[in-house]
């Protein structure tokens, strides 16, 4: 069919033409954000889940729907290698300058607009990478007074700030963090310990994240009250009935259909993973020839999805690794897409699990792999084993390693 009317969207944060499944999460932040907003304690929602599961385009939605309610939101980059300061100050900028907008400034504002300028200042020299451009001195002094300045204890003070202006503005100061497992553990721990005295004080900003499934225990390290404080949410793959609503609803309002034959194999091969579905409705579209998408037309979309993803989503990250690492991959491929013991990947390859720790170490950082619990390893991208079985054919009995 006309590839220009193909409404799928196959990619890494694009808006779906139908956000299936997610309602009942939607409905979760709305309720956080109106009880944070009239003055009541609501928990931070920290979205999980593997690549692709559609973390990012949730979380754009909930900052969407309190934007409608006029809630302030704050995006925030993915904390790739930049410090909390800099990634923090120019939205804060921004958020004080929207709550001032269009009416005069009040006294709470203007305190918080100097407590912003006062936490650049000495965040400055410690973290090198702000940008914004505030006034400020740069004497001798203020880089000794901002050597002992400590995150925490500046975050707490900012965030009590800021938090006053908007409460006195009767809003809420909404921060999103998508990828939130790339900021740096010392200030992970600032981040909850200043949203932590901010929601004592009933205070209105707070917190809506996104990341893989190991910030959960990294979260926890940092803080061990982080799980009262958070609501750690796992977005997993969308169920039978969501899964065929994420592919049929597009469809149906260009009067295309599918056969019920057609939507089991693309169900069943995708096993209900957001993105690969929409890259399985794409390719379904393509090569079907009629309004109506019949099985043969869907295993077809099979072979072409596999092929892209073996050109793209998977190839990207394999070639990203060491060939150690691809071996120790290429192991615990042989044991199946589910969470494996350490010690079995280690007897796969006839090593020793502890020789073999800094090699899951650094797939873990590269956000590859995660333990979702002690000694257990689990692939962070859906369906990547079997890719793996494809791309490096070992038969492990007579290989060694
Ligand atoms: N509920 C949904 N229904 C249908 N399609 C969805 C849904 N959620 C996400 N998608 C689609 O899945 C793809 C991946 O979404 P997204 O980028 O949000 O995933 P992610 O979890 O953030 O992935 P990553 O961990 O790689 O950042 C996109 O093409 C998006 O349009
Ligand atoms: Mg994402």
């Amino acid at each position: 069919m006309n590839p220009v009317l193909n409404p799928y969207s196959p990619g890494a944060g694009t808006q779906p033409p139908e956000l299936a499944g997610r309602d009942e999460l939607l409905n979760k932040a709305s309720i956080a954000l109106q009880r944070i907003a009239s003055g009541k304690f609501g928990k931070s929602l920290i979205l999980t889940g593997l690549r692709g599961v559609g973390k990012t385009v949730l979380l754009n939605r909930i900052r969407l729907n309190a934007e409608a309610g006029k809630l302030i939101t704050v995006r925030i980059e993915a904390p790739e290698g930049r410090s909390l300061p800099a990634l923090l100050a120019p939205g804060l900028n921004a958020a004080l300058t929207k709550l001032s907008f269009g009416k005069a400034v009040t006294e709470v504002v203007r305190m918080s607009f100097r407590a912003l300028a006062a936490f650049v200042r000495v965040m400055k020299f410690k973290y090198n990478d702000i940008e914004v451009g505030f006034d400020h001195e740069t004497d001798s002094d203020l880089e000794e007074q901002s050597m002992g300045a400590d995150l925490d204890h500046e975050l707490i003070s900012l965030f009590q700030s800021v938090g006053q202006a908007a409460k006195e503005n009767e809003t809420v100061i909404v921060l999103f963090i998508d990828e939130l497992q790339l900021l740096d553990e010392k200030q992970l721990a600032s981040l909850i310990m200043a949203l932590h005295v901010a929601a004592q004080d009933l205070l209105p900003i707070t917190l809506m994240a996104a990341g893989l499934p190991q910030i959960a225990a990294k979260m926890g390290r940092a803080k061990t009250y982080a799980e009262r404080l958070f609501e750690f949410v796992e977005i997993g793959p969308l169920n039978r009935d969501f899964a065929e609503k994420a592919l049929v609803i597009p469809a149906e309002k260009l009067d295309v259909s599918y056969t019920k034959e057609a939507l089991e194999e693309i169900v069943k091969q995708t096993q209900g993973y957001p993105y690969f579905l929409q890259e399985w409705g794409k390719n379904a579209w393509d090569i079907a020839d009629q309004s109506c998408i019949t099985e043969d037309e869907a295993k077809r979309a099979t072979v072409q999805a596999i092929a892209d993803l073996d050109a793209s989503f998977f190839r990207v990250r394999f070639d990203q690794l060491t060939p150690v690492q691809k071996y120790y991959l290429r192991a615990m491929a042989e044991l199946g897409s589910e969470p494996v013991a350490s010690g079995k990947i280690a007897e796969i390859m006839g090593k020793k699990v502890t020789d073999l720790g800094p090699v899951r170490e650094q797939l873990i950082n590269k956000g590859l792999l995660y333990s979702p619990i002690h000694g257990e390893t689990a692939f962070t991208v859906p369906l990547f084993d079997s890719f793996m079985k494809r791309i490096m054919k070992i038969s492990y009995k007579q290989q060694d390693h």
